[in-house]
């Protein structure tokens, strides 16, 4: 694991009671990263913080844009040692861990130490588009390909399978008859901007929570987001 920490303007951590301390893992651009950073930001330090950030690529954006919070960013050179990342997870005190365009799997035993507390978005609507290699534009490839009318968001607690658990929320993005895979990507891009960080912040208050049989329960609040009923 290498770690490195360069000056900027830190975010200030909360007190180790209610405010969550959130870690990040994430393998690119990290756009879905600065949406958590600004809306912790924006909300202040009573809603929770981002406190720790890794990646599996020492060349991933995100690790940039963690570097430019003063958020600890570190290289996870091994995704698969579950144990040298449960210490990193430990010394930064995360409450919750939040999975955002990270493509490896999860070591289980982190799975399981962080039950009901790990987090991830995905860009479709799950179980639909799911899955082992549907990462991606893939996945919006797919979308268009089978002509799928809807598509979306899903931020969902993390199982130890890819894109399973149970589902948080969702956020419906429509599909056009003329969308290329990367006109779509687009909006739902924006849309994972919208939901993942107020989702995060629903878990981090104890609004919602999973269940021990496995259900999620409360409801993320989502003003202006509307839905048939
Ligand atoms: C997002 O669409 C995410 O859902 C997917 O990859 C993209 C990552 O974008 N898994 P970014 O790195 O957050 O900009």
């Amino acid at each position: 694991m290498d770690c490195a920490r360069t000056r900027g303007p830190r975010v200030t951590p909360p007190s180790h009671t209610t405010p969550a301390r959130i870690a990040v893992l994430a393998s690119g651009g990290g756009s879905n990263l600065q949406s958590l950073l600004d809306y912790f930001v924006s909300h202040g330090n009573d809603a929770g913080s981002i406190v720790w950030v890794g990646s599996n690529r020492a060349d991933a954006g995100a690790l940039d844009r963690a570097r430019a919070a003063g958020v600890e960013a570190c290289v996870v050179t091994d995704h698969r040692d579950g144990d040298a990342l449960l210490t990193q997870l430990t010394a930064a005190r995360a409450d919750l861990l939040v999975l955002a365009g990270y493509l490896k799997l999860v070591p289980t035993h982190v799975v399981r130490a962080f039950h009901g507390r790990l987090i991830n978005v995905h860009p479709a609507l799950l179980p639909a588009f799911g899955g082992e290699g549907m990462y991606g534009m893939r996945v919006h490839e797919a979308v268009i390909a089978l002509g799928a009318k809807l598509s979306g968001v899903t931020v969902h607690f993390v199982d130890d399978a890819y894109d399973r658990g149970a589902i948080i929320a969702q956020w419906p993005v429509r599909v056009f008859a003329d969308d290329t895979p990367a006109a779509l990507a687009a909006r739902v891009l924006h849309a994972e901007h919208q939901l993942l960080p107020r989702t995060v912040a629903a878990v981090a208050a104890g609004l919602v929570s999973l269940g021990e049989n496995g259900r999620v329960y409360g409801e993320v609040p989502l003003p202006g987001f509307s839905t048939i009923s």
